[in-house]
């Protein structure tokens, strides 16, 4: 499509005040429909006539902007009137905050002083076939809007008084246009609305406000006041241990809200930010506080439920609510490590370990491969994948286990929805990831030398580190080695020649076994099992078995091992350990936190320790989504719905469940692309009753017999598997 448009910014500096772009027109004959295409330098919103021309929030969403930057079309065909007003306000979105908010770089500086800017048409078709165009140039007018101040980590500021009566024109803005694309990604919305379920005075005295969950998104209030009147508003995700208000875990985030009545009954919610919260504390908020007065406005990504998990315990339903939750809190655009501190970004290695349970809870096809182009279009010239994507950490060396989301995301999303398109899109990425590896490892088919995560958070860490105590060497080769398998197996799908690839791969094992003859931690155990490294994987399984039992029953494992060591233990005839270790309440575990309270996943097994103090103040999310990929160990071993990897999309499904008595039962579905599966067991007495429904061909595999069968629903009993 041939645009007119120019990109169009402020006359003067409106510093924090966010601008209001403003364009009147008449209506000319008899226009049939009306159309606006729009994008900003920031985050916009759009009225027409005074209503807003979509429900789109947060638009044009967060993309690699100075490489890629969405623009929506909306139809405006039902807002337009005789006169015509549009009015554009830009907040500074994920384009110009101070982003990362931990540290100050070169680049933050740069970013940070970027211009506010909008860019877009106006088509109106007329009844006679004719089309006029109104495109952004000097004629259109701009000034202050009431948001007098709006930022991702800080928060908002409002004066609701402000009525704007100075309009002066724009000013071209020299940027370029070339980057701009049609919208991609999943549209923003407001998804889901949360009553507050109760208002409490904390013993220090404070007005807090507690919606139950923890959601991503904005409060909305409503106010009867006073003219000037002042309303501020903190956020938060927990209680201390006394029951007062906290957020030292938002770090350098204010994540406030600091609003100026005007008079009269009043609803407002924050339009051009979001916040991760459960708790609000009202700092100031005139007359009395009611819980109707608070909504949670749950904004995320248009995606499409996918998955259900159900069973008898309340705990364990509690940690797949809380896991549902983790992902519809971070996958606001971009799949985000948090939503709450001065981070809030596409962390590659956390979207990496979360994408298998991420494909199966939601449809996020679009979703991800919209953030796979961002990766495409940030790779660094020598093919390392940054740290976070958009690249907002240019410095950070590329780590392993983070950069590996380039592989590993577009070949789970093959898997998980059959669409090749992904690997044709993303082919070229991953043979360069594994290329730089190749490059930068300072030992021949090993990956030694550089920065790493190591199994970050993995409880085996030595006092005072964050990255576990498996060897970096160790985990950066075992992922060199699972990289370019997928690459080899991607490269033969479309039909590519992996040759080279092949042969790498061959040396790559053979030097891993050579250089890692034994294994010293479960991390350790786990991937040289799970990538098909160990020579001998069921004594590797068995002796990660024995490690558990030694280490108490106990995880210790981090962000590396955690996603693949139940799927180990299953795997290698170890369930019983792997449901112990899921059953499991006391710390460390993935019960421990609902033990605790909590609505999402945490980012540490103690976010909050079992004498109720916090882990650190420091690093200490309560909405991480990366522990929750325990989901696909239960889709795909507990409930047994397995993805053959030659039936991508799930053209067929083998359905192999392994039950355990002291979950009592367990339901599971995904609404795959060619069909619902569902797979439920259930302990009667010693025997267990299976229901499978499949819209897909299956084979269904009970107590060690398999059965061939076309789509249908289907009743098997068992014998107890379990040995209790
Ligand atoms: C983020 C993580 C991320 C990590 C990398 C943290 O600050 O929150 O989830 O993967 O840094 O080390």
């Amino acid at each position: 499509m041939e645009f007119q448009a120019k990109w169009i910014q402020t006359s003067e500096n409106t510093g924090d005040v966010c601008p209001v772009f403003r364009k009147e027109w008449s209506g000319t004959g008899k226009i049939v429909k009306g159309e606006l295409y729009m994008t900003a330098l920031g985050v916009y919103e759009a009225r027409l006539n005074g209503t807003r021309v979509s429900d789109y929030v947060l638009a044009p969403g967060w993309t690699a902007y100075e490489k890629r930057l969405q623009y929506q079309k909306y139809d405006i065909t039902g807002l337009l009137q005789e006169k015509n007003e549009l009015e554009v306000t830009v907040g500074r979105g994920w384009f110009s905050s101070q982003m990362p908010g931990w540290m100050m770089s070169e680049d933050r500086i740069r970013r940070a002083a970027r211009p506010r800017g909008i860019w877009g048409e106006i088509h109106l078709h007329s009844e006679d076939g004719s089309e006029q165009v109104i495109a952004t140039d000097d004629s259109w007018l701009w000034g202050m809007s009431e948001i007098r101040f709006s930022e991702i980590y800080d928060g908002e500021t409002v004066d609701a008084q402000f009525v704007n009566d100075v309009w002066k024109n724009t000013a071209i803005l020299d940027w370029p246009v070339d980057i701009l694309i049609p919208q991609e990604g999943e549209i923003i919305r407001e998804m889901e609305r949360v009553s507050a379920k109760s208002v409490l005075t904390t013993p220090s005295g404070e007005t807090v406000v507690d919606f139950g969950q923890e959601v991503t998104g904005y409060a909305e209030f409503t106010v009867d006041a006073e003219a000037g009147d002042e309303v501020r508003i903190l956020h938060g995700e927990v209680l201390d241990q006394n029951g007062n208000f906290y957020n030292d875990n938002y770090r350098s985030a204010k994540a406030e809200i600091s609003y100026t009545c005007r008079a009269g009954l009043q609803t407002y919610h924050p339009r051009l930010t979001f916040f991760g919260f459960r708790y609000l504390k009202l700092d100031k908020f005139p007359g009395e506080v009611k819980p109707e007065q608070f909504t949670a406005i749950v904004v995320y990504s248009d995606i499409r439920r996918t998955g259900t998990l159900r069973c008898g315990d309340p705990q364990v339903n509690q940690l797949f609510s809380n896991i549902f939750w983790g992902q519809k809190g971070n996958f606001l655009d971009v799949p985000t490590d948090c939503p709450q501190r001065d981070e809030r970004l596409g962390w590659t290695g956390d979207a990496q370990v979360f994408a298998k349970t991420a494909s199966y809870n939601y449809d996020v096809e679009k979703f991800f491969r919209k953030w796979l182009h961002d990766m495409a279009a940030d790779r660094r010239a020598d093919g390392g994948i940054g740290q976070v994507i958009p690249d907002y950490l240019p410095e950070g060396e590329p780590s392993a286990a983070w950069g590996d989301a380039a592989v590993i995301c577009p070949w789970q999303i093959y898997l998980t929805y059959g669409s090749r398109d992904v690997l044709t899109e993303q082919f070229a990425s991953m043979k360069k990831w594994v290329d730089y590896i190749t490059a930068s490892t300072t030992t021949e088919y090993l990956w030694t030398g550089g920065t790493h995560f190591g199994d970050w958070l993995g409880l085996d860490a030595p006092s005072g580190s964050y990255r576990g105590s498996s060897r970096e060497d160790f985990i950066a080769t075992a992922f060199y080695a699972h990289s370019t398998e997928l690459v080899i197996k991607a490269g033969k799908v479309i039909g590519e020649d992996v040759t080279r690839y092949e042969a790498l791969y061959e040396n790559i094992v053979k030097t891993f076994r050579k250089t890692f003859p034994v294994y010293t931690t479960q991390t350790e155990h786990v991937l040289a099992a799970h990538f098909g490294l160990a020579e001998n994987p069921q004594k590797t399984a068995d002796d990660l078995a024995a490690m558990v039992e030694r280490d108490g029953s106990r995880i210790m494992t981090g962000f590396v091992g955690t996603p693949y060591i139940l799927h180990v233990l299953s795997e290698y005839g170890h369930t019983d350990l792997a449901y112990t270790l899921f059953l499991r309440r006391a710390y460390p575990s993935w019960l421990f936190s609902v033990e605790q309270g909590a609505t999402t996943i945490w980012e540490h097994w103690d976010g909050i320790m079992e004498n109720g103090e916090f882990w650190s103040t420091d690093m200490n999310s309560f909405n991480h989504y990366a522990y929750g990929s325990v989901a696909d160990w239960v889709y795909e071993k507990a409930a047994g719905i397995c993805l053959p990897e030659d039936a991508p999309g799930f053209t067929r499904v083998k359905i192999q469940p392994m039950p355990d008595k002291r979950l009592g039962w367990l339901e599971a579905s995904i609404d795959t692309r060619n069909g619902k599966i569902s797979s439920r067991w259930t302990y009667i007495g010693d025997r267990v009753r299976y229901e499978i429904t499949t819209e897909v061909p299956a084979v269904i595999v009970i107590d060690g017999s398999e059965t061939a069968v076309e789509a249908g629903t289907y009743t098997f009993w068992g014998r107890n598997t379990s040995l209790l």
